[in-house]
């Protein structure tokens, strides 16, 4: 439901998107990579943060399940853009870093554990996942699109038995311009 939604209104998501100023929330997690470190840009949208990630000198691999979307981003970035679902995405690499930004909000609950799961098994010992849900508990759909919104004791209840721990938990608005009054959470996991 989510990714027809992507699909159909690509190019209006992207303009909206492509020139946010993420700055302070890479700020948070590039401190956990080493330096030119591998990073996978999971739902990468735009393809924005992987961009500026590539600027500062990272190994990145993006996908997204919006075929229409990959391919904006892969025409920014210059280098190719898998089109697969969290579930459906595979990588013989082992990650330094995993950034899902504003993604897996969009997995319903019950499914999330298994997608945590599934990238984060990509993910090194050690390794820092960052994810951003919009605050709160339950499942909404809005505008042909599903959301999972999240707080810290939904997040704690999702990773229960998973390699992943909670390192650092923190509310931001949202960074687009009008769109001040709503919160997000934002997360750094640590897989054990
Ligand atoms: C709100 S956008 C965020 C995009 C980007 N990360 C950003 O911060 O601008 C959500 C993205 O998740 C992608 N997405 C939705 N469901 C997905 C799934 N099951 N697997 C992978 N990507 C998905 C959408 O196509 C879309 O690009």
């Amino acid at each position: 439901m989510s990714i027809d939604f992507y699909n159909q209104n690509a190019s209006s998501f992207y303009a909206s998107t492509v020139e946010v100023d993420s700055s302070s929330l890479l700020e948070q997690f590039t401190p956990y990579l080493p330096k030119g470190g591998s990073v996978l840009d999971a739902g990468c949208g735009s393809g924005r943060d992987s961009k500026r990630l590539i600027e500062l000198g990272f190994h990145v691999d993006a996908f997204d399940a919006s075929a229409a979307l990959a391919t904006l981003a892969q025409q920014l970035l210059g280098k190719p853009v898998r089109v697969a679902t969290f579930m459906q995405f595979t990588s013989t690499l082992q990650y330094d870093g995993i950034w899902a930004c504003a993604s897996l909000l969009h997995v319903s609950k019950a499914s999330l554990p298994d997608a945590f799961a599934h990238l984060a098994s990509m993910l090194k010992s050690g390794g820092a996942f960052y994810c951003s849900f919009k605050y709160g508990q339950g499942e909404v759909e809005r505008d042909g699109r599903s959301f999972t919104h999240c707080d810290e004791a939904l997040l704690a209840e999702l990773l229960t038995g998973s390699p992943l721990v909670i390192d650092k938990v923190w509310l931001t608005t949202d960074l687009r311009v009008g769109r001040e009054n709503e919160q997000w959470l934002n997360a750094v996991l640590l897989k054990r």
